[in-house]
C-alpha cells in the first residue's frame, strides 16, 4: 500500500513539474497541415472538392478569439476554393489536423451573395459573448465587390443581433480592408478598427448604440519606407503595408484608456485616448490629429496586437520569430521577448486570450498566400499552430 501511495507520490510530483515549466514558455496546442471542414455530407464535399469549391491548399485562418470552451477562426478569402470564412472548433479537439465548423452556418458562408459572410479577416468576443465580425477583406475578386460590413453575432445562440455595412467613403468595397477590432463596452459599445487598405488606409470608430461610423486618417497610419523588406522564413515581405495591428489598454489610473496601432511595414508604436476617438465632431476636425502620441519602437514588424488587463502589450517580431512584451502603463517598462522558435513560430499572426489565463497565439504562414505564386515545395507542412502560453492573465476586455 505505502510503496503504491508513494509510487503516485511521486508520479504527480513529475506531472506537477512539468505542467509549472511549460507555464513560461509558449506550447504548441493544434496544427493543421490543411484546413478541412465538418461537412453535411460526404456528397457535399465531393462536389465542392471537384468543382474547387473548396481547394484544401488555399485555406488560411487568419484571426482567432476564444471563448467559453470554443475556438474562433477568421478565414479570409485571399486565394480561391474557400468554402467558409468564420469557422469554429472546441479547444479539446484533436492536435492535428481538427476539423472546422462554419460559424454561425453553412448558409452565413455562402460565398457570392452581399448578404452573408464574404471574407472575414477578424472579430472580437465582448464579455456578453456578442462577436463583432469585420468582414472586410476586399483586396481581391473573391467578394464580388460587396461593400464591407461589421455583423454583430450572439456565440450563444448563433443569432445575428447588428449589421453595419460601411460606405464607400469610410472602406471601399473593392480596396478595402478591415484588418483588426478591438471592443470598448462603455457608452453603449464601440469598435476601433484597422483599415489596411492599400489606397485608403486608417483608423475606423463604429458607435453601436449610433449603427454609425467615421474614420480618421494621419501620416502614423502609412507604411514605413525603412521598415520595408524583411524576411520571414526564406520570403521576402516587400508590401508597404499600413495600420495593420491594433490593441485597447485597461484603464489607467485615471480612468483613461489608449488605442495602440501600428502599421505591418513599421516599427513605430502609436496611440490615441479613446475619448478622442469617440467624439465624431472632433474626429471630423484637424484637432484629432493633437492626441497622435509616439508610443515606442519595436525591434521589428508585427502583425496582431493585444493587451491584457495588466497593461502587457503582446505582439509578433515577424522576422525574429518570436513574441515580444511592453508594458503601456509603466513609463520606464520596455520591450522584452517572451518566446522565440524558429520552427514553430512563422508570421505570429493573431492573439487571444482565454478565460483560464493563456495567451492564445496563431502562426500561419500568412505572407506565403498572399504571395499568389507562392507554393509550398512540401504539401504535408505544418502551415498553421495554435501555441499558449500561461501569463495568468486576462484580455482587456475584463479589466
Ligand atoms: C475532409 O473532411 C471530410 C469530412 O468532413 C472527409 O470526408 C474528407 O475526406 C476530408 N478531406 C480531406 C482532404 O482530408
Ligand atoms: C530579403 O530580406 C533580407 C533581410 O531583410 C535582405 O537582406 C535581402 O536583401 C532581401 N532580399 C531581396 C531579394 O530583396
Ligand atoms: C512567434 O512567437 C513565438 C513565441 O514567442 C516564437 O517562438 C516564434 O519564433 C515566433 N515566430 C515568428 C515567425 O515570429
Amino acid at each position: 500500500m505505502l510503496s503504491n501511495y508513494f509510487l503516485i507520490f511521486i508520479v504527480s510530483a513529475v506531472l506537477n513539474f512539468r505542467k509549472v515549466s511549460s507555464y513560461d514558455s509558449f506550447q504548441v496546442q493544434h496544427q493543421w497541415q490543411f484546413i478541412n471542414f465538418t461537412w453535411p455530407s460526404q456528397a457535399e464535399y465531393q462536389v465542392a472538392y471537384y468543382t474547387r469549391k473548396y481547394v484544401p491548399e488555399n485555406v488560411v485562418m487568419a484571426g482567432i478569439k476564444i471563448f467559453e470552451g470554443n475556438i474562433y477562426f477568421a478565414i479570409p478569402r485571399i486565394r480561391q476554393g474557400v468554402p467558409v470564412t468564420l469557422g469554429f472548433m472546441a479547444e479539446t479537439s484533436p492536435r492535428t489536423n481538427p476539423l472546422i465548423n462554419p460559424f454561425p452556418s453553412w448558409d452565413m458562408n455562402y460565398q457570392d451573395h452581399c448578404g452573408t459572410l464574404q471574407s472575414v479577416q477578424s472579430m472580437e468576443i465582448d464579455k456578453n459573448g456578442i462577436m463583432w465580425v469585420l468582414d472586410g477583406f476586399r483586396i481581391n475578386d473573391n467578394s464580388m465587390g460587396c461593400p464591407p460590413k461589421i455583423i454583430l453575432i450572439n456565440v450563444r445562440n448563433s443569432e445575428t443581433v447588428q449589421e453595419y455595412t460601411l460606405p464607400e467613403e469610410i472602406s471601399l468595397s473593392r480596396g478595402g480592408f478591415l484588418n483588426d477590432i478591438v471592443v470598448d463596452d462603455t457608452n453603449g459599445g464601440f469598435a476601433y478598427i484597422t483599415d489596411n487598405s492599400p489606397i485608403d488606409p486608417g483608423l475606423i470608430i463604429y458607435s453601436r448604440s449610433q449603427n454609425r461610423a467615421w474614420k480618421v486618417r494621419d501620416a502614423s497610419m502609412f507604411a514605413e519606407l525603412d521598415a520595408a523588406n524583411f524576411a520571414v522564413d526564406g520570403l521576402n515581405f516587400t508590401n508597404l503595408s499600413p495600420i495593420d495591428g491594433i490593441a485597447l489598454s485597461p484603464p489607467n489610473q485615471n480612468g483613461i484608456r489608449s488605442v495602440f496601432y501600428c502599421s505591418l511595414t513599421g516599427v513605430h508604436v502609436y496611440s490615441i485616448r479613446t475619448e478622442i476617438l469617440k467624439n465624431e465632431q472632433l474626429c471630423r476636425t484637424e484637432r484629432w490629429r493633437w492626441g497622435v502620441t509616439y508610443f515606442g519602437t519595436k525591434s521589428a514588424p508585427s502583425d496582431g496586437l493585444i493587451i491584457d488587463n495588466q497593461g502587457d502589450l503582446y505582439y509578433g517580431l515577424l522576422p525574429l520569430y518570436a513574441v515580444g512584451k511592453w508594458n503601456v502603463r509603466k513609463r520606464s517598462s520596455s520591450e522584452e521577448i517572451v518566446g522565440q522558435d524558429r520552427s514553430t513560430m512563422i508570421w505570429n499572426d493573431s492573439f487571444g486570450f482565454d478565460n483560464q489565463g493563456y495567451l492564445y497565439l496563431l502562426a500561419n504562414n500568412i505572407h506565403k498566400f498572399f504571395n499568389t505564386n507562392f507554393v509550398f515545395p512540401d504539401p504535408a507542412a505544418i502551415k498553421f499552430r495554435i501555441l499558449k502560453l500561461y501569463t495568468g492573465t486576462a484580455s482587456y476586455l475584463y479589466y
